[in-house]
């Protein structure tokens, strides 16, 4: 035997013991999103390389560090995408979309950054993406946020609170910047490499740090809610008024920046505490010059991205996940005969009993064995075609989940008699 393959560090496999609640997610998100006036877009998982540099910002950690790229065979750099919203802007921008469209799009699909993998972080991981363009708000940002709201009612998960802030816009972040420089420099011997490199790119990213050493330095640091442009506290003022009339409740942190540099004015973030370290479930913000950066007419944006294995072992600890439909029908040949017919009665009963589970039993054995499968199928009924029964032109149907004894039926009746037995069941 060879040598196994070894899957790849931070990307998992999703096994069919998982799936009901990933199945039950996509079901429930699918139907938010269409309740709210959402359009599926489906984008591609690689892009040039320069769309995030771009959009999500040199001096941000996704850039510098985690991105998956590579040389195609053709000399193009190319990324794996780390994040949709960079990618669903550039679809708007390719494909003619804007000239001063209003825009609700989601998507979803994997997202790739080569993080340090641990609990609720990995490197391939998913994401649902809800992008509203053309919007300036801020009462797209407060419906974005009942969305948000709602689908945690709607999961069942309790255990999520919701942190805002407003990132004023580009100018006002300037003349913060400009104040938050004096401030880092003024101490700049307590700054490690990161921040040091950072103070000259981003240095708000400096307050991102979790290097417990930068702390104290970081709590003390000017705040950038008080140094907002007046057009963006108005607009701050009025989100939060519009969740306070929602009866939704949140914290303004002020120290929330996020880790992409394409935000502007409000920004969110739903955190647990159920998760450990990695504790934002859902978040995003207004984007209002990514349009514009990426080559677009100057567009307003708002939307957020939901952490599906994030949300997903939410709902592992403890949300009603609805079970999988038990199959209707398992199908039992007994002897080559009976085999050889049981194809054509699968789809007999498949064509009589749609969208319900009909399993044929597959490889054989022996009857004892094939009842055994079907009982362990959780199909309500097993239809059994034995040799003698075929010869007489029928078959017998059994109840698996109910009392009641196996009965006859002549073939040609058995798919509309099992079809009502499966109806009254
Ligand atoms: P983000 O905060 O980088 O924002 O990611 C959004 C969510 O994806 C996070 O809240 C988290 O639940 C999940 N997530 C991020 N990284 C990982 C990881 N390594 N493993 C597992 N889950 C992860 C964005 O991506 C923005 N594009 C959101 C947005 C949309 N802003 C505006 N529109």
């Amino acid at each position: 035997m060879s040598p196994s393959i070894q899957p790849i560090r931070g990307m998992n496999d999703v096994l069919p013991a998982e799936i009901g609640a990933w199945q039950h997610l996509d079901h429930v998100v699918r139907g938010l999103l269409a309740v709210y006036g959402y359009d599926e877009v489906r984008v591609p998982i690689v892009e040039h390389t320069e769309l995030y540099r771009r959009g999500i910002g040199e001096f941000t950690d996704i850039v510098e560090k985690e991105m998956y790229t590579f040389t195609d065979s053709g000399g193009d750099s190319l990324t794996l995408r780390p994040e949709a919203t960079a990618g669903v802007v550039r679809a708007v921008i390719s494909n003619g979309l804007l000239r001063g469209a209003r825009l609700k799009l989601w998507t979803q699909g994997p997202m790739f950054r080569h993080e340090r993998p641990q609990k609720g972080r990995y490197r391939q991981f998913h994401q649902y993406s809800v992008e509203a363009v053309g919007f300036p708000g801020p009462d797209v940002d407060i419906e974005l946020i009942a969305l948000s709201a709602r689908l945690w009612r709607a999961l069942g998960i309790g255990r999520v609170r919701l942190e805002i802030n407003s990132l004023g816009t580009t100018e006002a972040r300037a003349r913060y910047r400009e104040v938050l420089v004096g401030y880092l420099q003024a101490h700049e011997a307590v700054l490690d490499a990161d921040s040091r490199r950072r103070l000259g790119g981003n240095p708000l990213r400096v307050l991102d740090s979790k290097n417990p050493a930068m702390q104290a330095l970081i709590a003390g640091a000017p705040v950038l809610t008080e140094h907002l442009d007046a057009e963006s506290a108005t607009h701050f003022a009025q989100v939060r008024a519009g969740l306070d009339a929602l009866g939704i409740g949140y914290t303004v942190n002020p120290r929330l920046v996020r880790g992409l540099d394409y935000y502007s004015r409000t920004v969110f973030e739903w955190v647990t505490d159920a998760l450990g370290s990695q504790d934002a479930v859902c978040s995003g913000g207004r984007y209002d010059g990514l349009v514009p950066q990426l080559g677009g007419e100057p567009t307003p944006a708002v939307g957020f991205a939901l952490g599906v294995e994030r949300v997903v072992a939410l709902l592992a600890q403890g949300a009603a996940v609805p079970a999988a439909p038990a199959p209707a029908v398992y199908l039992i040949a007994a002897g080559e005969a009976a085999q050889r017919a049981a194809p054509r009665m699968a789809e007999a009963l498949r064509d009589a009993l749609p969208g319900r589970g009909v399993i044929q039993n597959l490889g054989g054995g022996n009857i004892g064995t094939q009842f055994r499968r079907a009982d362990r199928s959780g199909a309500l009924f097993a239809v059994v075609l034995g040799e003698a029964e075929l010869e007489r032109g029928v078959a017998a149907v059994k109840p698996l989940r109910s009392e009641g004894g196996q009965s006859e039926c002549p073939l040609e009746e058995l798919p509309a008699r099992v079809a009502a037995f499966v109806q009254e069941s």
